[in-house]
């Protein structure tokens, strides 16, 4: 592969449809060119930083490496559309993620507690009634369904419904608006330009949440964002909805993903879906495994605020860089046999989530949606096979697979 084709692939969605290819780009990036001057067309350039270890380096100095310049991977054309849009903005909204600094730290301090573990073992008993019915319903579909389609998108959808305090019955209307919002380039979702429409939607979607929760208020993270001060002054509404955004839209298809890309892991390599069921204490590995293997999140970008050396790579004030979390997670420096997938893999110092100032708020509610969703599988299925060829969205932000064709072998009732 030629540079400039190694520089298309890196952008392109396509690229992440096919994890062959995927994998190919990255090991050979971080075999020869782990921080790589990329220029592919179509997009402004950056610093395409694969291994794990710079990842980390780059996002420990949260000061150094800001997120406010450029977030993540848009072309030139969609940012100049945004641009006009935002009236110069180079964002659609203005969440935790595109934010930096004190200003940065007043927002994410706002619902911090309520993302502490502390909080979230509250919510167990109804994660664990939760995760109970998906599998009820699972159960009920037959045989044969698509395990992403018609169990995994709508269990974190349901979470994310109850830690906003919204109704049930809006999961079908969220649940359009974030395929559109994460679409990407794949022809079988939205186009990127939907994403306007899409984030028009959240918008008015979240305005009347947070209308409601201004008059009505609860003890739901909604009602701490709608009736939040910011330096002493009510929340702004771009502000707000960004924050609605941030969560549902980041809480949703990432696990998901995880949760769909996990089973086919274990349906590929039935030795660890059957160490797991002898072993249900591995979980919290097996999740972690699940998340470093998925590695639903593409990419997130940092831009330097002054000259900086990375791996001998001279980065100058004002360019960016994108994070490879896949690339970081078969890091071979730090991972051991890392393209094998094991449930009980310790230690696991994967990238999923990011790290440092803007690693992920939702870490830990993620995990535990995640744990209770396949100790209820583990408990009552026997086997999962697959009866069609799995396929995965072609988006080179976030995302997974969108098809997973399985048969299912439920134990029989005692
Ligand atoms: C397996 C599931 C998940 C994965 C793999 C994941 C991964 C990530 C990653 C990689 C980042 C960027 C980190 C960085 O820039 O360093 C992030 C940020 C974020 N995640 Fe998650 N996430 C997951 C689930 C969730 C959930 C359930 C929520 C909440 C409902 C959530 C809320 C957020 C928020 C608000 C941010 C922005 C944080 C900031 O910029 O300060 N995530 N996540």
């Amino acid at each position: 592969m030629q540079d400039h084709d190694i520089d298309n692939a890196i952008a392109s969605g396509k690229t992440y449809g096919d994890l062959e290819v995927q994998h190919a780009v990255f090991s050979r990036l971080r075999r020869e060119d782990p921080v790589h001057w990329t220029e592919p067309e179509g997009f402004r350039p950056f610093w395409t930083v694969t291994k794990n270890a710079d990842i980390l380096e780059v996002e420990r100095q949260s000061d150094l490496f800001i997120n406010s310049p450029r977030s993540k991977l848009w072309s030139i054309e969609f940012e100049q559309s945004v641009a006009k849009l935002m009236a110069g903005s180079p964002h659609l909204v203005r969440g935790l993620p595109q934010m930096d600094g004190a200003e940065h730290r007043s927002y994410r301090k706002l619902t911090q507690a309520w993302f502490q573990p502390r909080q979230v073992k509250l919510l167990e008993p109804r994660l664990q009634a939760l995760a109970k019915r998906t599998v009820d319903e699972m159960e009920a579909l037959g045989d044969e369904f698509d395990f992403y389609n018609d169990v995994a998108v709508w269990f974190p959808l349901r979470v994310i419904l109850l830690i906003l305090g919204q109704p049930e019955s809006d999961a079908e209307r969220l649940l359009r608006i974030t395929m559109a919002y994460f679409g990407g380039s794949d022809p079988e979702m939205q186009k990127g330009s939907d994403m306007l429409k899409a984030t028009r939607d959240y918008i008015e979607y979240f305005d009347g949440v947070s209308e409601d929760r201004r008059r009505n208020p609860t003890d739901d993270v909604a009602s701490i964002i709608a009736n939040s001060l910011i330096d002493g002054q009510p929340i702004g509404h771009h502000e707000a909805s960004s924050y609605y955004i941030a969560l549902a839209s980041a809480g949703h298809d990432s696990t998901a993903a995880t949760a769909a890309g996990g089973l086919l892991a274990m349906i590929q390599n039935p030795d660890q879906w059957r160490k797991l069921k002898a072993n249900p204490e591995l979980l919290p590995l097996a999740i972690d495994e699940m998340v470093r293997w998925v590695s639903p999140v593409k990419h997130f970008f940092r831009t330097a605020t002054q000259d900086y050396d990375l791996r001998g790579k001279s980065i100058k004030a004002g360019e960016a860089l994108l994070m490879s979390y896949p690339s970081g997670n078969r890091d071979e420096d730090v991972f051991d046999e890392p393209f094998a997938f094991r449930v009980d893999r310790t230690p696991n110092k994967h990238v999923g989530f990011g790290f440092g100032a803007h690693g992920c708020l939702g870490v830990y509610l993620a995990k535990m949606e995640l744990q209770y969703l396949f100790r209820e599988l583990l408990a009552r299925v026997d086997s999962f096979e697959l009866v069609g060829d799995p396929a995965w969205v072609e988006t080179s932000f976030v995302g997974g697979l969108k098809r997973l064709p399985v048969r299912v072998r439920m134990h029989a009732m005692a």
